[in-house]
């Protein structure tokens, strides 16, 4: 029903007319194949919450809950969810955050696809083919709706199970309405973990800050970012790391044979694995860098990358507006890159906060930060997070034709302006 072409900007996610009317992706989908195919159906719908710690909050949610129902698909399958909606007046859209796929199932309102209006319903349809840690919101007014509760984990499994853990648990923080949760509760989780046993936490901040996470109790190894494996990653100990909105960093911890580990952010959430005495508290972190973590990779060297286009990126703030490379919205001039170019994006933190900056539909690499380039693992991401005074260069291969927004996952500076096209002429 919500297939047709764009309406105006009203409440839209940034397409302006002008970019949806060029070019359109709605005819970029995927032909079935004959994978597996894995079904879920997800509706938005208000709702009265009952909060642990006694507030009753009137939330958006799927299915009910926010965190909406915990999204899980096997690497190869076809991942088919029915989106409905009941009641949410300005319409709902869902955007898979992180996954690559065609761009008419990228869930961004007012570029791929009308939101989905009461009544309505939308099916998206792509294959999971990377395995890792992701998350879906909406992507109709999302600074607004995912703030009100429209959010989820979607968890890609490897086809070959993998022996280095016993368990795993996922842990998603976000603020409802200005409330700090983790799993949904105001005071975080209890996980029940085996003396000696290895457990893998995958981390996912939904939140519009940057969360520092300490980890006591335990010495761990950071094992992947944004669901993409780190290479040799080496055991961190009393070291908290930063992981920006719409992050993921995935752990791998061992639980010690007696007492608990746990795993805190700076708002007061933590996640208690295990029984026992509670390790002693302590001040004394270092803060984790992943520009020199675990082992390069001697057959992919960065050094001699070939780049077919550079662009800037200043990310900034000009009176109350923010901007990129001094404009905002729809005045931003979009990126426009041919399928096949080795493209380079220089992002520049000139002020107002922390900018994580977001691509859809892509991955990058990360090249360099402050001039210095990396020296440990290749680092993968969908989001970097850039704090004042930063610079960093990026490598996106183009290789995803369509129309792709890119901007901060600060969804409230995404909302105030710092917001722009990534297009395939
Ligand atoms: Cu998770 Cu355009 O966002
Ligand atoms: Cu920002």
């Amino acid at each position: 029903a919500a297939m047709h072409h764009m309406g105006g900007m009203n409440g839209h996610d940034h397409g302006t007319m002008h970019d949806a009317a060029a070019t359109g992706c709605e005819a970029i989908t995927e032909k079935a194949g004959n994978e597996p195919v894995r079904e879920y159906y997800l509706t938005a719908a208000q709702h009265e919450n009952k909060l642990d710690n006694g507030q009753t909050e009137l939330v958006w949610t799927f299915n009910g809950l926010t965190p909406g129902p915990e999204i899980r698909v096997t690497e190869g399958e076809r991942l088919r969810i029915v989106l409905k909606n009941t009641d949410i007046k300005e319409g709902v859209t869902i955007h898979w955050h992180g996954i690559i796929l065609p761009c008419s199932q990228d869930g961004v309102a007012g570029v791929t696809q009308e939101a989905v209006k009461p009544g309505e319903q939308f099916t998206y349809e792509f294959i999971a083919d990377h395995p890792g840690t992701y998350w879906y919101h909406s992507h109709q007014a999302s600074s607004v709706q995912v703030e009100k509760g429209l959010l989820g984990k979607l968890i890609v499994e490897p086809l070959k199970k993998r022996s280095e853990y016993e368990q795993e648990e996922t842990l998603l923080i976000q603020q409802l309405n200005g409330t700090w949760l983790m799993n949904g509760s105001t005071k975080g989780v209890t996980i029940q973990a085996s003396p000696g046993s290895t457990v893998r936490l995958r981390m996912v901040n939904a939140a519009n800050e940057t969360e520092t996470i300490s980890v006591n109790g335990a010495a761990y190894r950071i094992i992947a970012m944004d669901g993409h494996d780190l290479r040799e990653p080496g055991v961190l100990e009393n070291v908290q790391f930063q992981i920006a909105a719409g992050q993921r960093y995935d752990l791998l911890l061992q639980m010690p044979q007696e007492g608990k580990v746990i795993v805190a952010n700076d708002s007061g959430l933590r996640a208690v694995l295990g029984a026992g005495s509670d390790p002693k508290s302590r001040s004394d972190y270092s803060l984790f860098d992943w520009t020199n973590y675990g082992a390069p990779d001697p057959l992919a060297p960065v050094g001699n990358l070939i780049i077919d286009k550079s662009f800037t990126l200043e990310l900034g703030q000009t009176l109350f507006v923010k901007s990129i490379n001094g404009k905002s919205f729809h005045e931003i001039p979009p990126i426009v890159v041919k399928e096949g170019e080795r493209v380079k994006l220089t992002i520049i933190n000139n002020g107002g906060g922390d900018h994580p900056f977001h691509l859809h539909g892509h991955v990058f690499q990360v090249l360099s930060r402050n001039g210095r380039p990396l020296t440990g693992s290749p680092i993968i991401l969908d989001t970097l997070a850039t704090q004042e005074g930063e610079f960093y260069e990026v490598y996106v291969k183009a290789d995803n034709p369509g129309l792709w927004m890119m901007h901060c996952h600060n969804l409230r500076h995404s909302s105030m302006g710092m917001s722009m096209m990534f297009n395939y002429e």
